[in-house]
């Protein structure tokens, strides 16, 4: 059975759009199901931004076929690790949780690497914050990715 990983932001349609298709392009897609979403509703349905599209294409992951979804309750159950990208999507998200188990699978992305920031800027309003971002998510994905051959 694929272990199963869930990105969350705040719109799912610029940060957890491309730590999910970062991660997937890392690993074994046999052992590993990445999916994303949002904790806000502003989107639902749409592609993922033009400016995240654009910095994957540069790496040549492709996240065009992606559409936002909101973050359920029942993605709980569903996911075994949940990474959010910020604080506040932390805090939306544990906000949600009904018990322990289901809080402790929430974490930090950047927590998984020994960075200075702990946070994945949120780059909405800031066209040039996407590379930064892109890079960010990478780095930590690598990490992840690596773990997970180990599982
Ligand atoms: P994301 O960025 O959380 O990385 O997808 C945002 C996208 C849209 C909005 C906020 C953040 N918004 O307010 O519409």
């Amino acid at each position: 059975m694929a272990i199963k990983v869930l990105m969350v932001c705040l719109g799912n349609i610029c940060r957890s759009p491309l730590a999910e298709g970062i991660l997937q392009s890392k690993v074994d897609p046999a052992k590993v199901f990445v999916d994303s979403a949002g904790t806000g509703g502003y989107h639902i349905g749409s592609k993922p931004d033009s400016r995240s599209i654009a910095v994957g294409r540069k790496y040549d992951i492709d996240i065009s076929h992606q559409r936002c979804r909101k973050f359920s309750v029942d993605d709980f159950d569903e996911f075994d690790m949940i990474y959010v990208m910020d604080l506040s999507n932390y805090g939306n998200v544990i906000a949600l949780a009904l018990n322990e188990h289901q809080k402790n699978k929430v974490k930090l992305l950047l927590d998984e690497v020994d960075s200075k920031t702990k946070e994945v800027p949120d780059p909405y309003y800031d066209d040039n914050g996407f590379e930064h971002v892109f890079h960010l998510i990478d780095n930590a994905c690598t990490v992840i990715a690596k773990k997970m051959e180990r599982i």
